[in-house]
């Protein structure tokens, strides 16, 4: 006997799904779910097209549909394929809207752990001890001190303020289209908290030098080592601390 057109088409898609199934089953590399979707789109419509190419064939194949809505002799599995498709369809939108009530993902981390070390100028810099190289002129040489504040400043004015403010308060005017947002350097929840190396890490390496924990958001924050100097780079830092009155974290107080 041949087989009814219907479920030869029944057949064939399952069959094709089977088919982008198998490297998941058989190597452990499966398609993606989305894209077996869209193979299996154009797998239907193909057969769809083929068996619908003569009027006997589109005829053979949309009998059997025909007859459960036409054929008075089966009221019974009409009402019950007319009860099951909706309740099928329900069961899906359901899912598909579920409201969850897993915590978004939010892993980031604002002072994620820095690295030991980091290579940058050309140099590898051990940030368990690396200072900042002006910090002594505070007391040694205040004048010379405020100099190198004040180019700071600039060198901040130039580059950073776009983002971290022009008070320092991370509302610069790119601000607002930034997420993660640029952080405030008022305050006392983050340069405050840090040592001058991990703020030079930061400068430095910007939202592409974190560390996975960063992820998923995406820093906009700039690795510096391209665009600024190594000497440039410190005076910025004395800015930051200087203007918002700020103090380095260090290894002696707490
Ligand atoms: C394009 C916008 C942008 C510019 C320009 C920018 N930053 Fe940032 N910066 C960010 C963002 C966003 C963050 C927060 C995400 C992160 O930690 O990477 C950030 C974080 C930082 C941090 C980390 C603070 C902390 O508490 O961990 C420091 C330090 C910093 N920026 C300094 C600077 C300096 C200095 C400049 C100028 C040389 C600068 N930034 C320029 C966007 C910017």
């Amino acid at each position: 006997m041949k087989m009814p057109k219907i479920i030869q088409f029944i057949v064939l898609s399952l069959l094709a799904y089977l088919f982008f199934k198998a490297p998941g089953f058989l190597l452990g590399k499966p398609i993606p779910e989305s894209l077996i979707f869209m193979y299996m789109f154009f797998v239907v419509i193909t057969i769809l097209l083929v068996m619908t190419s003569t009027e006997k064939g589109t005829k053979e194949l949309f009998s059997p549909i025909r007859a459960l809505v036409e054929d008075p002799s089966k009221r019974l599995i009409r009402n019950v394929v007319f009860a099951v498709l909706p309740l099928i369809a329900i069961y899906f939108t359901y899912n598909a809207v579920k409201p969850s009530l897993e915590p978004p993902v939010e892993l980031r981390a604002t002072h994620p752990a820095p690295p030991a070390t980091i290579k940058a100028y050309d140099k590898t810099f051990d940030l368990a001890t690396l200072e900042n190289p002006y910090r002594r002129l505070e007391k040694e040489d205040p004048a010379q001190f405020r100099q190198f504040v004040g180019e700071g400043g600039v060198i901040y004015f130039r580059n950073c303020f776009y983002c971290h403010g022009d008070k320092l308060d991370g509302k610069g005017h790119y601000a607002q289209g930034l997420n993660p947002l640029p952080l405030p350097f008022q305050g006392k929840d983050t340069i405050a908290q840090l040592q001058e190396s991990y703020v030079f890490w930061r400068v430095v390496k910007g939202g592409p030098g974190l560390p996975k924990e960063g992820s998923p958001a995406i820093s906009s924050m700039p690795a510096w080592e391209n665009m600024l100097t190594e000497d440039e780079v410190w005076k910025a830092i004395l800015f930051i601390y200087d203007y918002t009155g700020n103090v380095p974290r260090s290894w002696g107080k707490k």
